[in-house]
């Protein structure tokens, strides 16, 4: 077997946390990297962030920080769950954003490959496209049913019109709302907390100082993972150790902080607005795309914190190794140099099947194992984008279990935080899907948004024709 230099060669590894190799992302590494004086010249930079993230923290203000050391919450999430009696097979999850793609991929990447038919399945229709809710509601047994709904803001149109429905679904069978339906929102504000309140519904809160997308480490992802069976306490202490890593106040120390600090200098002074999440696991599909969410809606914003109009942010893109070697490796090879890419690699495989030997054309794969092919693969691709100049970095994880998942989903969470800070912007508000909101309340005629419903006609009549 052929071992590679340092960042690239996966291999057994000893269990300190998650890797952070980023020699292809600097110039001698890579020809187009940054240099050690341009990573250095943000040390200052990520200091004031740094102590800034921490006192926002230390104020309350910044919940995401402190959720690793909620003990309360996980214990109320594991005495529910072991409640919940078995004749509850199905769980559906409403909610969309952040309050379902981090419950998402937590159950997607700790979960089986194929699901063993006597254990409960979490279901997350997100969208409010009816067809997946209403093939689900066509399939599943109310009564064998826990219904979760999650909205952080209570008012959030999609998960309101999908719980009206499954309400309706519910009643209809006679399963009552107390055994069948648990809300996950603010402890104190909104609709979905005043329904809870009213109805007697059980109910767990997502804490007011955490917004959406950062909540996957509150009863938003705990409470699914818990009745999917995951280990929920491995995965706090997972992120508890990755923020005492990500406190560290030496730039080149902290691993969130050198993921943060490569992107935002990648593209301030490199031109590299694109930067893409690429996990060689299937299991890890479902964090690619909770990362995009996390990213863009954290990083894209119009002003910053001075106020001034900035227009500014990554854009994030999902890929999955090896699969994308056949889709959007070729654009990341040839195309614009506008992108940097983190790999995510596992040093020890979720499986193992070795190739058999065979005579014949493919007698060159015989004997290798198939986690192995996908790690060459990895190593073969992030070598072949340095060679033509084309950045990357590496995560590598000793195994994919619920502690370093934890630690995953925390590191990039602080890395947001602290790119955040380098940007200059506010990354924990999302203005920007406002005006959407409130014109789409206008199509639907609800009360006290008429001057929006007349704002849709005059947009839609100014529009000129062209179609064809
Ligand atoms: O990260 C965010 O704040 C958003 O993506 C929200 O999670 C999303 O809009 C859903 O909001 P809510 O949880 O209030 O229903």
């Amino acid at each position: 077997m052929l071992l590679g230099g340092p960042g690239l060669y996966t291999g057994p590894m000893s269990d300190d946390g998650i890797r952070i190799d980023y020699a292809l992302a600097m110039e001698d590494g890579s020809s187009s990297g940054l240099t050690t004086a341009e990573l250095e010249a943000e040390a200052p930079a990520f200091e004031r962030g740094l102590r800034r993230v921490l006192a926002e923290a230390e104020g309350g203000r910044l919940g995401f920080w402190t959720l690793p050391d909620d003990h309360i919450d996980l214990e109320k999430v594991l005495a529910f769950a072991k409640k919940v009696p078995a004749t509850i097979r199905d769980v559906l999850v409403l909610g969309i954003g952040g309050s379902s793609l981090g419950g998402r991929a937590l159950v997607e990447a700790l979960g089986p490959a194929f699901p063993d038919p006597d254990a409960r399945r979490i279901h997350y229709p997100d969208n409010s496209d009816p067809w997946r809710l209403v093939g689900l509601l066509e399939n599943l047994d109310p009564k064998g049913t826990l219904v979760l709904v999650i909205s952080k803001s209570g008012g959030t149109v999609e998960t309101a019109a999908q719980l009206l429905v499954v309400r309706e679904w519910l009643n209809a069978a006679g399963a009552p709302m107390k055994d069948h339906l648990v809300a996950i929102t603010d402890p104190a504000k909104g609709l979905l907390r005043e329904l809870a309140d009213a109805e007697g519904l059980r109910s767990f809160d997502i804490p007011s100082n955490v917004g959406g997308r950062f909540s996957v480490l509150t009863p938003v992802g705990l409470l699914p993972g818990a009745l999917a069976g995951l280990d929920v306490a491995g995965l706090l202490a997972g992120a508890k150790a990755m923020r005492d890593r990500c406190a560290r106040t030496e730039l080149q120390a902290n691993p969130a902080g050198v993921v943060a600090a490569l992107h935002v200098l990648h593209h301030r002074l490199h031109g590299r607005p694109i930067h893409v999440m690429m996990p060689y696991a299937d299991a890890l599909r479902g964090y690619a795309n909770w990362f995009v969410q996390l990213w863009a809606e954290s990083l894209g914003k119009r002003v910053d914190r001075q106020d001034r109009v900035v227009e500014t942010g990554p854009t994030p893109l999902p890929a999955v190794g090896a699969t994308d070697q056949h889709a959007q490796v070729q654009l990341f090879m040839e195309g614009p140099r506008d992108k940097l890419i983190t790999f995510v690699a596992l040093a020890e495989p979720l499986a193992h099947r070795t190739i058999p030997k065979e005579e014949g054309p493919y007698a060159y794969l015989g004997g290798t194992d198939l986690a192995e092919l996908l790690d060459f693969e990895r190593r073969a691709t992030a070598l072949a984008l340095a060679r033509d100049g084309r950045p990357s970095l590496t995560l590598t994880l000793p195994r994919l279990d619920a502690h370093h998942l934890g630690e995953l989903f925390f590191l990039m969470e602080a890395a947001t935080a602290i790119a955040g800070e380098l940007y200059g912007i506010d990354a924990f508000d999302q203005p920007g899907v406002e005006l959407g909101k409130r014109l789409a309340y206008g199509l639907l005629g609800r009360e006290g948004y008429e001057d929006a419903a007349d704002e849709v006609q005059e947009l839609e009549r100014g529009l000129p024709s062209h179609r064809v």
